[in-house]
């Protein structure tokens, strides 16, 4: 029998997931499968369970299923409990591990794949969702010269940067309280994107920038990146890199083997 891993989430359809995993078994030989899974809102658990017991490998958690993923894990890995959300479980003896490759997937996509260093940057990050939470402690390893949360809501920003002040220079606010500031890399983390939103931002808060990032992604440019652009930032990114770097994370936890993402990112590219 194969060994098989698969992707849960709600809804799951869109998922590029098993493409991906796909193209990192043929890439590498690994005799493997990889499925899709639609959890009902309240079924995830009973999913989890019985794709163990059915003898799965592991599992990628999206969308909404994160924490409780996390809290499901037997154990975590330091990044997944600082993140307090989980996105890859690997089956264990009795145990199931808990980790989470998305920040270390933005880290490595903005680091290797676009070649900007983030050590002595000023990072602006929007949003403070889950989206936001998971990628702050990866970023802040890398030592940026200070960390700021902005959001619609600011006291978000205020509480994510409470529990995360011990890791590195950090500030919050608004989206306005930052007006006139000079930002290397402003990443959004809203979900704005998703629903062709953007969020309010000051007037030129693009024009120093090296590189605006999206998480998010879309075939056109989402309205974030084509202001960025329009401002004269240097460099714009969306998340089909960040995907592809966070599989490739779950991917070596569970086979011990680090996959080549650029073909694959070029791959998915082409597929948008
Ligand atoms: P996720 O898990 O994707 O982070 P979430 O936890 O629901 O989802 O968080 C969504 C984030 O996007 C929040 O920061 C939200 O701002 P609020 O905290 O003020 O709600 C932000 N967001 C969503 N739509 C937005 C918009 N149109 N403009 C600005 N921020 C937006």
């Amino acid at each position: 029998m194969l060994d098989s891993y698969a992707v849960v989430g709600n809804p799951i359809s869109h998922s590029k997931s098993p493409l991906i995993h796909a193209a990192f078994a043929q890439q590498t030989n690994q005799s493997m499968q990889y499925t899709a899974l639609l959890a009902p809102m309240d079924g995830f658990q009973a999913i989890v369970e019985n794709f163990r017991r059915e003898g799965g490998r592991g599992l990628n958690i999206t969308v909404p299923f994160k924490m409780e993923a996390y809290r499901l894990s037997t154990h975590l890995t330091e990044r997944a409990e600082i993140a307090q959300a989980v996105n890859t479980i690997k089956f264990e003896d009795n145990e199931i591990l808990g980790d989470n490759t998305d920040g270390a997937g933005l880290v490595r996509d903005i680091i290797e794949n676009l070649g900007i260093a983030i050590e002595g940057k000023r990072i602006l990050l929007l949003g403070a969702g889950g989206a936001a939470r998971g990628v702050i402690f990866p970023l802040l390893q890398k030592k940026p010269s200070q960390l700021v949360i902005a959001n619609r809501t600011p006291q978000k920003a205020q509480t994510l940067q409470e529990s995360f002040n011990s890791h590195g220079n950090m500030d919050s606010g608004n989206f306005m309280r930052f007006a006139g500031e000079k930002f290397d890399i402003i990443i959004n983390a809203t979900s704005a994107s998703l629903y062709d939103e953007l969020p309010s931002l000051p007037s030129d808060i693009f024009t120093q920038a090296i590189l605006a990032y999206d998480m998010m992604y879309s075939r056109e440019p989402t309205r974030f990146l084509k202001l960025a652009q329009h401002q004269g930032t240097q460099q714009i990114a969306d998340g089909i890199g960040m995907l592809v770097e966070q599989a490739a994370e779950s991917f070596y936890l569970w086979r011990g083997i680090k996959p080549n993402t650029k073909p694959v990112i070029t791959m998915i590219k082409s597929l948008i």
